[in-house]
Parts: structure tokens; sequence; C-alpha cells
């Protein structure tokens, strides 16, 4: 277990907007840097919070009102009203995106515009107001050099920066909230599974759904999340890994797993469950079909049947927080059905080839990363 250790010497607020962030960040680095590697274990960082030196928060009144300038504040608690929409009617949406370091040097984000755009889409649907590209781009930049010093080393992992965009304002009667937070905070995380890299086992779950058509499971709704709870927790009593749902109207077409997207290999075809409302639309998962056709495999948006998946080459999942990940088997009504999982796979050929993008192994020639000092 990986514990933040006691001695976590912050530079001054007044100081970073003095002389500015990146500025701050550059100057402040190596120490920093240095104070942080000496008391964390770079080695075993899974996916849990530890918590960093700051937050950037910025509020906004109502539909009609827009996201002003916002600001870094220490990483701490924050007051709501126990009537908070959020709290009470679930109106709240979350992204995530990492920052990475190189071994050359250099803090990179992957394609956050698309994050960005994704969060208003998501408002949208939510009746909320939403911070602009630009203002959403830029407080994820901040935040992110803020935090620096908790950036794994290369290799290591890297700073999960989780956006929030929730009604603050108190409401009682059914309706949107009167003021909108956005907050963005951000952890060190390594592997998302505990099984770290290993295939994951996954279970067909025909009781609970993820999403429902009309629902709000194509955008990053928070609603989304506790509802699968109790089925990744069945799932892992059981001995498995996570969960795959179906959809909920003819309990026979694959969507998704609890936290990421999925794929499917047979032959040269490479195929994922079309966007179609209950699907999240994964930012990993459409870099992945990119790359793959670049690679010269067939990319399909389709409807996926649990018999199509059964008889699947591969399987892997894709997200944010997961990247790419093997799938070793999938239980369905009593029947598993194991996948080749030794090399070559297909879903290592294109993660290798994400990660070298990220991390400049190649050259980034779509412009997919943002380097941030
Ligand atoms: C991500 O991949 O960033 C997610 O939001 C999934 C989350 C459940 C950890």
């Amino acid at each position: 277990m990986i514990r933040r250790r006691v001695s976590t010497r912050l530079i001054p607020l007044p100081y970073i907007s003095k002389i500015g962030a990146s500025t701050f960040a550059t100057q402040a680095a190596s120490f920093l840097q240095d104070a942080c590697e000496s008391s964390i274990d770079w080695n075993n960082l899974g996916f849990g919070l530890m918590e960093t030196d700051y937050m950037y928060t910025i509020k906004c009144g109502g539909k009609d009102d827009d996201f002003k300038a916002g600001k870094l504040i220490r990483y701490g608690n924050i007051e709501l009203s126990p009537c908070a929409g959020v709290l009470n009617y679930g109106q709240g949406l979350f992204e995530g995106i990492k920052a990475y370091r190189r071994e050359g040097g250099g803090v990179f984000l992957f394609r956050p515009q698309e994050n960005a755009i994704r969060m208003q889409k998501g408002a949208q649907r939510m009746c909320m107001p939403s911070p602009s590209t630009a203002q959403f781009v830029d407080a994820v930049k901040q935040t992110a050099l803020a935090n620096k010093r908790w950036i794994p080393p290369p290799g290591k992992g890297s700073l999960y920066i989780r956006p929030l965009l929730f009604g603050s304002g108190p409401v009682l009667g059914l309706a949107p909230a009167s003021e909108y937070t956005f907050l963005v905070y951000a952890s060190p995380v390594g592997n998302y599974f505990k099984e770290g890299t290993a295939p994951l086992n996954l279970y067909v779950e025909d009781e609970f759904h993820r999403a429902t058509r009309g629902g709000a499971g194509g955008v990053k709704s928070i609603t989304n999340y506790a509802p699968v709870l109790k089925a990744i927790s069945r799932a892992r009593d059981r001995g498995f890994s996570d969960v795959l749902y179906l959809d909920s109207v003819n309990k026979r077409n694959i969507e998704e797993v609890s936290s990421c997207n999925i794929f499917m290999l047979k032959g040269n075809v490479l195929s994922t469950p079309e966007i179609n409302g209950s699907i999240l639309e994964g930012i990993t998962r459409k870099s992945i079909m990119d790359i793959a056709t670049n690679l010269v495999y067939r990319v399909e948006e389709r409807s996926i049947t649990i018999e199509d998946v059964m008889d699947a080459d591969e399987v892997f999942c894709t997200g944010t927080a997961v990247g790419v990940a093997p799938v070793g088997s999938i239980t369905y009504k009593g029947n598993r059905v194991a996948y080749k999982t030794s090399t070559p796979l297909v879903s290592k050929k294109l993660y290798s080839r994400l990660v070298d993008i990220q991390t400049g192994v190649v050259e980034d020639d779509k412009g997919w990363v943002v380097e941030i000092n």
C-alpha cells in the first residue's frame, strides 16, 4: 500500500499566481520531484486516490451564466449545500485524462480537447452549462503543472486528472441546479485492475444493465457508475475481474465493461459496439480504431451479439483508466470461453502503438499529444 508521507512542502499559492503556473512548475520541478520521488513507491502504483497538492475550481450561475476565471486552490474537501443538485438528483459528469512524463523530459496530455467536447455534450444531456474547450484544457493543464511532482517517472504510471462538472446549487423540486461547479483534481495512478496487465476474466451480466436506450449511458454522467457496483461486486465475489453488460432490450448485444469499452477481433476484422446512446464514446476507443485502421485492420462499429464475442479470436477492453487490457475469458450463462493470451496479441500491438505515440517514440502525426510545460 502506498502512503503519502507527511513532509510535502508546498509552493505557496500567491507565488504560483505571481510567476504563472508554468514558470512555477519549471522552477520548482526538480526539488519537488526529488522530494516526492523519495517518498513514493512508484513501482507499485495502483488505481487509488493519492491526495495531491492543488485542485482547480470555477463556478457558474444557472444555465444562462458562463464559467469565468477559475483558480487553483489547495486540494481538500469542498462545502456543498445538502440540497445541491448533484447530491439530490445526480446532476453531474466526470472525465478522466492522463498526464505523462517522457524519457527525454516534458509532460504531455493525450487529446484533452476530446474530453472537453465530451463534457460539453454530456452537459447538454444533463441540462448543465459547461466550460469552453479552452477553459477545460487550461484547467487540466494548470492542475497537472501545479501537481507536477506527483506525475510518476516515465514508464511508471501517470497523473490521472479528474474533471468534474456538477450542480452545486440547492434545488428541492426536481429541476436543474441554480449554480454549477467545475472542479479538477488529480492523483498518480498505475494499473487500473488488480490483475495488473494480466488478461481479464469477464462475467456476462444478464440481470443488471449498465444503461438503457434514451438514458444517459452515452455520456459520462456520474449516474452511470453507482448502478454497476452491485454487478461488479457479485462478479468479483465469484472470482471474475469485471462485468460485461448486455443491451437492456434484447439482452443479446454486448455493450461495455463497467469502466471501459470492448473490442473483438475475428480474422482481420476488429469490431466494437456502435455508438447507440447507451455506449460511451471512449477516447481510447476512438484512438484504437484509428490506429487499427492505419495498421490495415478492417474496423467496424456494429451490433455485436454475445455469440459473436464468444466466437472471437481475441477480445480486449479500452479506456483512459484501463488503457488497453486483454481479455482472457468470458463466462456467459455458465459457459466459459478462453481467448488466446500469448503473444503476438493484436491488442498488445495496438496498445504499444498508442503508448509509442503518447511517449514520443513514434511521430504523433495526428496532433493527439499536447505538451504542457
Ligand atoms: C476512465 O477511464 O477515465 C474512467 O472514467 C473510468 C472510471 C470508472 C475509472
